[in-house]
């Protein structure tokens, strides 16, 4: 079969990966970089929460390359596909390859751990995260080390997602950057129909919704009510 140029990425996906950047850029800069920017830095927070959540319900019910079952593979294809990497001309996968695979759901993994600390952090001034007050001195201690420690190690893996883009430009040949950004691939696996536009907004407010109710309805009532945001 002959390759052709076809929709790989749906909307929702791309939208989901760029903003998801954003964030995390937004994330890092109200923590570190400016002064005052904690509320901005909770909001984000919640944001990037929303996201994952979004994410993980797009890898169930979402469009073919974007469901978990599709990149997903057993240790012996990962192990397999680690052996032909530095082959220039190997088969390209359509969506997520093996190896790859393994990174996104690390990458969402650890954003999820972050943003979940997060929840019960204090910026020991005016500002507690939603859950600080519910949780035990043992239990802030965990998500405080979470919260100071997992954002590295999300750096590293984050990281090594670039470099791997990079590889697979100049050693392979693949550019796979572009498709993150208008969706289609030249590949002769069969393309999708379309991105699934109402599905995925219909679950992006169920996601919303679940955030909203995380953040401002299921915590306890916090007995300094006037600093609780
Ligand atoms: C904060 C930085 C970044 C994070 C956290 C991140 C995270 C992710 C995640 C979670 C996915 C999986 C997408 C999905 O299936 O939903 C992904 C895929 C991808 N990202 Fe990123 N990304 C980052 C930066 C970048 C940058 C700067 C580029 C472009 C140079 C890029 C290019 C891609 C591409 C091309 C894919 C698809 C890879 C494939 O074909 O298998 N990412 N990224
Ligand atoms: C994925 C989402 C998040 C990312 C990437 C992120 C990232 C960060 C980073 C890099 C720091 C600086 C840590 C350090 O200095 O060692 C930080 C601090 C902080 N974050 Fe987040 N954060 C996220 C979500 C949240 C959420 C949801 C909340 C609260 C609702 C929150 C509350 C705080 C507070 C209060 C601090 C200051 C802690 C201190 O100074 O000890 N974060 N965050």
């Amino acid at each position: 079969m002959n390759a052709h140029r076809t929709l790989i990425w749906d909307i929702p996906t791309r939208l989901f990966h760029w903003l998801l950047v954003i964030s995390l850029i937004a994330q890092y800069l109200t923590a570190e970089v400016f002064e005052n920017a904690m509320q901005w830095h909770f909001y984000f927070g919640y944001f990037t929460l929303g996201l994952i959540i979004f994410r993980v319900f797009w890898g169930l019910i979402g469009t073919n390359y974007a469901r978990f079952s599709q990149f997903l593979y057993g240790p012996k294809a990962i192990i397999e596909y680690a052996k032909s990497l530095l082959i220039p001309n190997a088969p390209a996968h359509a969506g997520h390859n093996p190896l790859g695979g393994v990174v996104v759901i690390l990458m969402l993994l650890l954003i999820l751990l972050q943003a979940v600390s997060g929840l019960f952090m204090t910026d020991d001034i005016f500002l507690d995260g939603p859950w600080r007050s519910a949780a035990s001195d043992s239990t802030l201690d965990i998500m405080g080390y979470l919260h100071h420690n997992v954002f590295n190690v999300l750096l590293a893996v984050i990281a090594l997602h670039i470099s791997a883009i990079v590889f697979y430009a100049v050693y392979k040949k693949q550019k796979l950057a572009p498709a993150m950004i208008h969706g289609k691939k030249s590949t002769t696996a069969k393309g999708i129909s379309s991105s699934r536009l109402i599905l995925a907004l219909f679950v992006a407010i169920i996601s919303a919704g679940i955030v909203y109710y995380v953040v401002e309805i299921a915590p306890p009532e916090s007995e300094d009510a006037g600093y609780y945001y």
